[in-house]
């Protein structure tokens, strides 16, 4: 016992993997039986209003997770001098966290201090998922929240310039997989970039060669006209998929065509294992779906909090 406690905390100590606790299918079926359909309702209601809400809440979870485990840190926000991970460097994108309060704030009336931000959110991304078309999968709950939230540690993601060795190293430190990073980044058949993300492809990309040359030039011509070097449009950008609130396999025919804005995404043709997923992928919905709620639930479970918050956006 002893053994393996001093394994598991070794490896805790040198991944980012935080040692959490159990999680259950039936966590709440006693305490707030209600819980998941009144996420549902809350999510389903907004995004009726906005279509670019599923996306938000499925990037919301995916950064919630790679920070210090799925333990609503990026909720959190700033306190006197702590800036919180939602106002860091990516923040521009992050956003619908009323959407999270909303639903909290409807499980607080039925069962008052029962239901985790952390929990929420890993209900919201499956429901966005859902309702764009997407996969659906059963959400093992129990997770906790966390007290801590900083700007500076938003610097743990991937960024959108990584090569696959990179991603890898990211990945694996979180206990995913080649296969994992390819299914999840099938999450970039939903939603928005700015310009900021992909500029450094589409101007001046090295001394030899002004775009990237894995970058399709007719896709290169389009995204300089969006994205031109001196841009003056605040908040320019493109959707990552030109159908970007219908969740489906057209980002791994995009990365095929080499079409896509991230080097990341292109980068998964330059290792043998992950470029025959993605073909597998591009070729079949179907096994893009199972891949990735397999993949979804690996990453949402996840944890690493210690308390149920009353507030998402403060600590108790
Ligand atoms: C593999 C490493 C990843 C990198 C480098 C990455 C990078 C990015 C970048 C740069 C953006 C655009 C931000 C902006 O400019 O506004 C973005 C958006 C997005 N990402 Fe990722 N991402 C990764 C993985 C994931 C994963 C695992 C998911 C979910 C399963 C995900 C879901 C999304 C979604 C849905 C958006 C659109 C957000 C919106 O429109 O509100 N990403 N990602
Ligand atoms: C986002 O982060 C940047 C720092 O990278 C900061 O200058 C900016 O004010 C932040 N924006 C918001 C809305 O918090
Ligand atoms: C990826 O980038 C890192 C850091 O720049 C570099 O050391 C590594 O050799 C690169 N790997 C590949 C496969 O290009
Ligand atoms: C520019 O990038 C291309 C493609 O990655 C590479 O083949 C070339 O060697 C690079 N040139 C310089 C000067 O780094």
């Amino acid at each position: 016992m002893a053994v393996i406690a001093a394994l598991l905390i070794t490896l805790s100590i040198f991944s980012l993997i935080p040692l959490g606790n159990a999680l259950s299918l039936n966590y709440y079926d006693k305490t707030c039986p209600d819980a998941e359909s009144i996420v549902t309702n809350a999510v389903k209601k907004e995004v009726m209003k906005d279509r670019t809400i599923p996306a938000a809440l499925l990037r919301m979870h995916f950064h919630d997770c790679f920070i210090r485990g799925c333990d609503a840190s990026v909720l959190l926000n700033s306190v006197g001098k702590n800036t919180a991970e939602k106002d860091g460097p990516p923040n521009g994108s992050l956003h619908a966290f009323y959407v999270i309060d909303n639903a909290k704030q409807a499980l607080e009336s039925q069962c008052p201090g029962t239901v985790s931000c952390a929990d929420i959110l890993a209900l919201a991304a499956r429901d966005a998922v859902a309702l764009s078309g997407g996969p659906t999968w059963d959400v093992p709950k129990g997770r906790k929240d966390g007290r801590t939230s900083k700007a500076s540690e938003t610097a743990q993601l991937p960024s959108p310039t990584f090569n696959i060795s990179q991603l890898q190293q990211s990945f694996s430190q979180r206990g995913l997989s080649l296969d994992d990073l390819v299914a999840l980044t099938g999450g970039h058949t939903l939603g928005f970039s700015h310009c900021s993300s992909f500029q450094s492809r589409i101007h001046n990309f090295n001394s030899t060669n002004d775009i990237d040359p894995s970058m399709h030039p007719s896709f290169a011509a389009k995204l300089k006209s969006i994205c031109p070097i001196h841009n003056k449009v605040k908040n320019a950008g493109t959707t990552m998929d030109p159908s970007s609130t219908t969740f489906d396999n057209t980002h791994y025919k995009l990365i095929l065509q080499r079409k896509t804005l991230f080097a990341s995404d292109q980068a998964l043709l330059t290792s043998p294992k992950t470029k025959d997923l993605v073909y597998k992928f591009a070729s079949s919905q179907e096994a893009f779906s199972k891949a990735f709620a397999k993949s979804m639930i690996k990453m949402s479970s996840i944890t690493g909090g210690q308390e149920v918050r009353k507030n998402c956006k403060v600590v108790n």
